[in-house]
């Protein structure tokens, strides 16, 4: 754990390569200046545009939202690497003659996301296309031509992406990396980079050990901090000193069911999470409305709530769901409820010798549910204001799905859930006005549950929106979906 090693080794277009390069230097950087791959482009530099779309491990992500430590014994491809490959020509090809391509500045970041989700899904339809493009911005071609390329790809190639035999995966690259060889190199210890230091610990003890000794600032996704501590292009964001990539500790990371409970690890990607099969609906219906594809194949939940944003995506669910957190220090361990957890707006209660390790909650199975998350645009957006509410019958006859404006009326309601996002400085969610609604018999008393909502609703002007816009859109959703419970 002591040995002192500064570079930093990872996999660049099927090389080995290995550079002397300050870990928080973001992965954009590297590649143009340090391997002058000046394919990869810069855009907005906050993981917006997709300009700056690579492979990490065969999924597309931001690189100027990436720092390179993160890709510490992984392989990265960049659309130079990735010419050398058919697949690459075929989505040429079609892009060609679907017209996909006009200033060509936006199109490696396209070719990347689109081998991205043919990878994952190699007979997408018209709306997993648009998801699977949807953090990738262009400014002059029109994304009708782009979507059509990608399904020309699909239905003419996709015998390039599909599984030779079963659970064998084409290689992006033909030459097959020698992952052992780098893996072997990785340094676990504390690596000093001009006068910062930074720690690449690979099980939860060591992580406690750095944070308990030092206090390290931990970096998860980074897409954060990433963006938080941004400078120009070149310079290093300075997040903290020291830093911890939480990234190479195994025992962060998975979903399981433990002791009643379904438990996220705190660095578990949010694309991980999508593909959940034990997790409810309504949680990866969540999730699929946070960012874009090149965002959550590296954001983390545990960076979503200790981030603790008032617009955070995550929280509302949480919240619905009475959902705990678990600390972890040297030698302790604590749960808490994610809301004594939260204490404020970018403020949570964490100590500076503890990380978070896990997310868990036992799973309510509700009869149906409303998620509304409104922001500027589909993807990569902040919300406005977000609406999550959750409904149980005793009858239980109504099983999955978003709510469709059927009348429940005469259905007895066995639990109610009502949580808004970005509507004050944390999560409003009441108990109280949850209870009155259970123990509602007259429906003439909805107003005064209404009038409850309102008082708790408290948001912020910013650049965003006005305060008077959320909150009418807040109520107007709270009433959208007790109408549709209570038929009004
Ligand atoms: C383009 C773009 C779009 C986005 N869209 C959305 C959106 O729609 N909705 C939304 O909610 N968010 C959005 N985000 C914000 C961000 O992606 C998410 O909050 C993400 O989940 C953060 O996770 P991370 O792992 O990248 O966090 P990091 O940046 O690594 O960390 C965030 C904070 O949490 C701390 N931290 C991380 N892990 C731990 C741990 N295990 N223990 C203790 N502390 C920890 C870090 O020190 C840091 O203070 C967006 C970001 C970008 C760049
Ligand atoms: S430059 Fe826009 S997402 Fe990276
Ligand atoms: S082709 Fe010009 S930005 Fe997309």
């Amino acid at each position: 754990m002591a040995r002192d090693k500064r570079n930093i080794h990872f996999y660049l277009n099927g090389k080995r390569v290995s550079l002397l390069v300050d870990p928080l230097k973001r992965l954009l950087d590297v590649l143009r200046e340090n391997f002058g791959l000046t394919g990869v482009k810069e855009g907005c530099g906050e993981g917006e545009c997709g300009a700056c779309s690579v492979l990490l491990d065969g999924k597309v992500v931001n690189s100027c939202i990436v720092p390179v430590g993160y890709v510490y014994g992984r392989e990265v491809i960049t659309i130079e690497g990735y010419k050398t490959t058919e697949r690459y020509r075929a989505i040429e090809e079609a892009f060609a003659r679907s017209g996909a391509v006009q200033c060509g500045f936006c199109t490696p970041g396209f070719v990347m996301a689109t081998e991205s989700l043919l990878r994952e899904n190699p007979h997408p339809g018209e709306e997993a296309i648009r998801e699977g493009i949807s953090g990738n911005l262009c400014r002059c071609t029109g994304y009708v031509s782009i979507v059509n390329g990608i399904r020309m790809v699909a239905e003419q190639s996709s015998r390039l992406w599909e599984e030779k035999e079963e659970g064998e995966i084409v290689p992006v690259v033909s030459k097959a990396s020698n992952r052992a060889e780098v893996l072997e190199d990785i340094p676990f210890g504390n690596t000093h980079y001009e006068s910062h230091n930074y720690f690449f610990p690979e099980t939860l003890r060591e992580a406690l050990e750095i944070r308990s000794r030092m206090g390290a600032i931990p970096v998860a996704g980074g897409t954060d901090l990433m963006v938080k501590y941004k400078k120009p292009a070149g310079l290093v964001p300075r997040a903290g000193d020291p830093v911890i990539f939480l990234n190479g500790v195994e025992e962060l990371r998975g979903i399981k069911r433990v002791d009643g409970f379904i438990e996220i690890g705190a660095t578990t990607e949010l694309s991980e999470i999508l593909k959940s099969e034990i997790l409810p609906p309504f949680m990866r219906e969540v999730i699929r409305g946070i960012a874009a594809p090149g965002v959550r194949n590296t954001a983390t939940i545990g960076g979503n709530i200790c981030n603790a944003s008032p617009a955070g995506d995550t929280l509302p669910a949480l919240y619905s769901l009475d959902a705990q957190v678990v600390l972890a220090s040297v030698g302790a361990r604590r749960a808490l409820p994610i809301e004594s957890f939260i204490a404020g707006p970018g403020k949570t209660v964490i100590s500076d010798d503890e990380l978070l390790v896990s997310i868990r909650f036992r799973n309510v199975d509700f009869d149906r549910y409303m998620y509304k998350k409104v922001g500027t645009r589909k993807a990569n957006a902040l919300s406005k204001v977000s609406f999550l509410g959750l409904i149980k019958f005793s009858s239980g006859v109504l099983k999955d799905g978003n709510s469709r404006g059927e009348s429940f009326a005469g259905k007895e309601i066995e639990d109610i859930r009502i949580a808004f996002g970005a509507v004050g400085p944390v999560v409003v969610r009441s108990r109280e006005l949850e209870r009155r609604l259970l123990s509602l018999k007259d429906f003439a008393m909805i107003g005064e549950v209404i009038t409850g909502y309102e008082a708790l609703i408290n948001p912020i002007d910013d650049q965003r929106s006005t305060a008077e816009y959320r909150r009418e859109v807040a109520i107007n959703l709270l009433k959208k979906f007790l109408g549709e419970m209570y038929y009004l």
